[in-house]
Parts: C-alpha cells; structure tokens; sequence
C-alpha cells in the first residue's frame, strides 16, 4: 500500500461534489488505500473502510464487533457532553443492530419469520394499495407539493405502523423525534431527550400490548415472556426507526435522481419490467444508509492492512457501492446494470432484516408514483433542493414536485 497517502483527519463524508455523487476525497482515498487509517476529530486514531471488496470482507467477520453502532447513542469520537468510547460500549437492551452474537442471535431469531420473502409476498397487494391511496390523496393537492410529506413518509410509515401495530395518528410526535434524534451533530442532551421521549412512549405501547395483545408484530413479540418489557421497547425502537426513514428517503431521493436522469426516467417509463433492477442499481447509486461502525475485537489482517484490536472502524457503503474495481462507470445511474451485489443493505449477520419490505414498498412506490403522474417535474431548480447532508440517513428534506394537472 502507498505510505504516501495522507491520513484522513474527521470523516470527508459530505456530499458536497453534487447532490448524488460521493465525496471527491472518500472516492481519492478509496482508490489508494481502500482500508486507511483516520483521525476522529478528538484526536484519536481508527480506520476507516472504503473498497468494496474489503467492506464485504469486514461486515461478514464477526471478530468486528457491532457494539459500536453509531445507528443509536454511540459515537466513537467526542460530541458534546458525551465521553470518547475506547472501549465496546454497554448494550441497549433490544436494540440487536448494535449487538454481537450470541445476544444478537437470540433476538434476530425472534423476528426471523416474520420478514420472510414469503410473509413480504402477502403483503404485497396491500402494499400497492396504500401506495395508490396515498397517491389519489396526492392527486387531489394543487401542486406545488412537497413529494417527501405528500408520498415519500407517508408509505412507509403507514405500511410500519400497520405491520408493528404503533398508532399512525401518533406520528406527528414520533417522527419529530426521530427526527431530532438523527441529526448528526448535536448536543447530547438534544440527542437524549429525542431517545428518552421516544423510549417512554414505546415502553408504554409495548406494555398496553402485553397486557392486551392484538394481530401485530409487536404483539406477537410481547406474547413471548422471555423477552422483558425493555427488550420489547428496544426492539420496537429499532423496527419503527429502520422501517420508515431509510425507506422514505430512498423514495424521496430516487424520485429526485430520476428526474434529474431524464432518459433513465424515460427507459423506466417504456418499461416497467425494469423497475426491479432499477430498484437494485438506485439502492446502489444512492446508498442513503452510508456510514456503519465496527469494533476490532482482535488484530485483523484486512486486504494487505493490519487493523490492532481496539480499533474503531468506519464503514462507507457509498464508497464501497462506487468501487470502479466492482462496477463499471460507477458513478454514473444506469438502470440496465445489474446492480446485484451491492452493499446497500449491509452484509453479513447484521444484514438488513427489511431489505424484502423495503423492496416492495420501492416496486410500488416508484411504480404507481411515474405510472400515475407522467408530467411529474421538480418545481424548483435541482440546486434550490434542501438535502440532509445534516442527518445519519442521506437523502432530501424536502422535494417540491409540479405536474400537469389537465392530464389526471
Ligand atoms: C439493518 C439498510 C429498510 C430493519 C440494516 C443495515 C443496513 C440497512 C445497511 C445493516 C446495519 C449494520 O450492518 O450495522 C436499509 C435500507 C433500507 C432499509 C437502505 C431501505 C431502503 C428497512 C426496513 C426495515 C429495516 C423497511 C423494517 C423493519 C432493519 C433491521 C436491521 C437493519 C431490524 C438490523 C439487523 C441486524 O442487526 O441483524 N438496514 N434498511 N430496514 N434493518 Fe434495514
């Protein structure tokens, strides 16, 4: 590896070379050294991992621990009021993404039948169902219209709300917080009254459900009396979060790619028998969920570099999803390829337990949103399109679309 390639200081994560493109300095250092080592902003040093080949390597060893996800409270450099974690921190009960086996094991096992390809399949039609109602509500506004609240939230959380049995008409609260609580960079105490307000109000469903379970996911969980009433919170944590802000933004922001793509759009307009592979090469192009944290439990060899144990590791999905080693024209959105393989959904144990969910929600969402409003196109210029380069999911805060109402 060339020793010349200076050491990253912070994470060069920022979108900044365009609203879809990677950073300039991840893909530079990607293509010199694509296991590197970094500097966090509190002086300490990890690694942070970037080619594609050594991202799938790493998240299929679990001598890499999880228990430093930063998907919940824990960050491996110092933010305000929070001390620097040189060490696994302790687990929060339920939330299995940021756990190790065999604890992890024990709790993804409880759930595993329940997103089955099979069980997702059922699903399918109501699925497509509450895509075109939330459409013929959308239809119905005078555009202008911001296509993240008219559509892009709305399908996912009402598919999630309705699968874990957590009341729709509660969201206005929850999704504030959650909102709160994915802002990169903030104070902890902002951080934790988002966590603490969220925690009391799932502790309370998830307690109503026990006593009184009903036909849904987290009833079916709270029926099992192994699992203690904070594991139920934890997990129902996870699941709500998981379920509707990746997925949202994937709709948001692939809308917004597409339109900015016009002959992809047209390709996919011509023929919808491409919409699953265009669901696949947009999960790519975007990788919306972009930044993951390990924990080397031992020294690992990794692609030629030796990481010590103790070591923090960084994860991009982007980059590794943008590796010209495994795709050709990597940064370029093209609907054709067959984007299979890609890295968006993780890899290994952790791998996303809603990937076929999620899939079929972005089936019907893209396919019923470009089959039922064929003039769609953004009602401001692509610059002027406020993007969350601010929060740990990637994607637009807003996406004001027009159409040609003479046409529905
Ligand atoms: C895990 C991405 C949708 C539930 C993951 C991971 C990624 C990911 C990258 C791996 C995390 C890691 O290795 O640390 C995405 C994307 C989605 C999506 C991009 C949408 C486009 C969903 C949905 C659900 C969900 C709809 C609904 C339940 C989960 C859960 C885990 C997970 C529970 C943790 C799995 C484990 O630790 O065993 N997701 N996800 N995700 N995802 Fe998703």
């Amino acid at each position: 590896m060339p020793v010349t390639t200076p050491v990253p200081n912070g994470l060069p994560m920022e979108r900044t070379a365009g609203p879809f493109d990677p950073p300039r300095e991840i893909s530079a250092l990607r293509d010199s050294r694509p296991v590197s080592p970094l500097n966090f902003p509190d002086g300490h040093q990890g690694w942070l991992v970037t080619g594609y080949e050594a991202v799938r390597r790493l998240l299929a060893d679990t001598r890499f621990s999880s228990r430093l996800d930063i998907g919940i409270l824990h960050v491996p450099y110092e933010i305000p009021g929070m001390p620097t974690p040189t060490e696994p921190s302790p687990q929060i009960p339920g939330m299995f993404v940021a756990m190790d086996p065999p604890d992890h094991t024990r709790l993804r096992r409880k759930l595993i039948g329940t997103f089955t390809v099979h069980r997702m399949r059922q699903l399918e039609e109501h699925i497509v169902a509450i895509v075109e109602a939330q459409l013929d509500e959308m239809s119905r506004l005078t555009p202008p219209v911001d296509l993240v609240r008219a559509f892009a939230l709305p399908v996912p959380s009402l598919v999630i709300c309705e699968l874990l049995g957590v009341p729709y008409a509660d969201r206005e609260t929850f999704q504030a917080d959650f909102a709160r609580f994915m802002v990169k960079e903030q104070p902890l105490e902002e951080k934790m009254g988002a966590y603490i307000a969220l925690n009391t109000y799932l502790g309370e469903l998830v307690t109503a459900k026990r006593a009184a379970p009903g036909e849904d996911i987290l009833s079916d969980l709270a029926r099992q009396e192994d699992l203690g009433i904070d594991e139920l919170t934890g997990i129902a944590f996870l699941l709500l979060l998981a379920g509707h802000e990746t997925t949202a933004n994937m709709l948001s922001l692939g809308t917004f790619a597409l339109l900015e793509h016009p002959e992809q759009l047209a390709a996919l307009r011509a023929d919808p028998n491409l919409l699953p592979d265009a669901v696949e090469e947009l999960m790519r192009y975007l990788s919306v969920a972009d930044i993951f944290y390990r924990y080397a439990t031992e020294d690992i060899e990794l692609c030629g570099e030796t990481i010590p144990q103790g070591s923090t590791v960084v994860v991009s999905l982007l980059a590794a999803n943008h590796d010209p080693l495994r795709y050709d024209d990597p940064d370029t959105l093209n609907l054709h390829r067959t984007a299979r393989g890609h890295l968006s959904f993780g890899h290994g144990i952790h791998q996303c337990l809603g990937a076929q969910l999620a899939r079929l929600e972005m089936r019907a969402g893209f396919g019923s949103l470009l089959r039922r409003f064929p003039s769609l196109t953004l009602a401001v210029p692509a610059a002027e399109v406020p993007l969350r380069t601010d929060m740990n999911i990637y994607g637009v805060h807003e996406l004001p679309v027009t159409w040609d109402t003479t046409v529905h």
